[in-house]
C-alpha cells in the first residue's frame, strides 16, 4: 500500500504519514502543524534522554524520527516493511545532515533483527494497525528494549459497539488499507501487561484527531485523477469515499499510550 497509493498520499498530506492533533474544535491549525503536534505528543511521552538509542517501529519516510533526533538529541533506528520508504527515509535524512543520528532499514516488526536489550526506548507511531499480530510486536518490543525502557504507541483503533454501517466501513478499511485488524483500548491493556509492560497510561484522543479523515478525503479529492492512475478509477473513488466515512462513524477511534518495559 505504501509503495502504491502511499506515494500520492505524500504529495497531498506531507511527510508525516499520520493523523493530526487539534487542541479543540476552534483550533484551525494546518495539517502540517497538527501532524507535527501529534509527533510532539509522542516525543514528550517517550521522554528519551540525550544520547539514548531509540527504535522507530514503522518509520514511514522518517519525518517523525528526524524531529525526534532534533528535539531530544537521540539516535534513532527506523524500520518499515516498505523498501521504497526505507530508501526515501535514508535519502531525506542525508539531505537533512542527520545520517549519523538516524538510520532506516527494511525489517518486519514481528521479527526484529536486533539483539535483546539493544534500545533505550521505542515507539510505534500509527503502525500497529497494519500488523497481523500486535501481541507479537509488543513481545518483540519488550525483547529489544532494556529493562526500564519506555514505549510510546499511537494507533488507530475501533470503539465499541459496532453498528452495521460501522461494520461495512471497518471491513472495507481492513481489506483495502493494508490493515490487519483494528485493536481496542482493552486489547492494548491486556497485551501490554501480558508482554511485561508496566506503568501503562492510555488516552483515547479520538476527539483531537478525528478531523484528519475528512481533511484527508478533501486532500485526495484534489488529486482524484492522479490517484486513479495509480490504483484505477473505481478504487480511487471508493478510497476517497471510505476515508470520509471512516471519519464519521463512532466506531473510529485513536489511542495514545505510554508504558515501561519492566
Ligand atoms: C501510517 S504509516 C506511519 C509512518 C510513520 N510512523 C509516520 O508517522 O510518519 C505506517 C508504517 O508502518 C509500517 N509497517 C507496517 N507493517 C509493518 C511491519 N510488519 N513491520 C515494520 N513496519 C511496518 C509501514 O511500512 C509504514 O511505514
Amino acid at each position: 500500500m505504501y509503495d502504491g497509493f502511499g506515494r500520492v498520499y505524500g504529495s497531498v498530506w506531507g511527510p508525516n504519514i499520520h493523523y493530526g492533533y487539534w487542541e479543540n474544535d476552534a483550533d484551525d491549525s494546518s495539517v502540517e502543524v497538527a501532524t507535527d503536534r501529534l509527533t510532539d505528543l509522542m516525543i514528550s511521552g517517550l521522554d528519551a534522554q540525550a544520547g539514548q538509542r531509540v527504535l522507530d517501529i514503522g518509520c514511514g519516510i522518517g519525518h517523525p524520527a528526524r524531529r525526534l533526533v532534533r528535539t531530544s538529541d537521540v539516535d534513532v533506528v527506523g524500520i518499515t516493511i516498505s523498501h521504497i520508504q526505507a530508501a526515501e527515509a535514508t535519502e531525506h535524512t542525508a539531505e537533512a545532515g542527520l545520517s549519523d543520528r538516524a538510520t532506516f532499514q527494511y525489517a518486519d516488526a514481528m521479527d526484529m533483527p536486533f539483539p535483546d536489550g539493544s534500545f533505550d526506548a521505542a515507539w510505534a507511531f500509527e503502525s500497529m494497525w497494519h500488523m497481523p499480530d500486535r501481541g507479537q510486536v509488543l513481545s518483540e518490543a519488550a525483547r529489544v528494549l532494556r529493562p526500564g525502557g519506555r514505549l510510546a504507541v499511537a494507533d488507530v483503533i475501533q470503539r465499541e459497539p459496532i453498528t452495521p454501517e460501522g461494520r461495512v466501513v471497518l471491513d472495507h478499511v481492513c481489506e483495502n488499507y493494508g490493515v490487519s485488524s483494528l485493536g481496542t483500548v482493552d486489547e492494548y491493556r491486556t497485551a501490554l501487561a501480558a508482554n511485561g509492560f508496566v506503568d501503562v497510561e492510555i488516552r483515547d484522543i479520538t476527539d483531537n484527531v478525528i478531523r484528519t479523515l475528512g481533511l484527508m478525503a478533501d486532500a485526495f479529492e484534489t488529486v482524484r485523477d492522479k490517484l486513479a492512475d495509480v490504483v484505477g478509477k473505481e478504487q480511487a473513488d471508493s478510497l476517497i469515499d471510505f476515508v470520509r466515512r471512516f471519519g464519521s462513524i463512532p466506531e473510529s477511534g485513536y489511542v495514545y499510550l505510554t508504558a515501561v518495559r519492566a
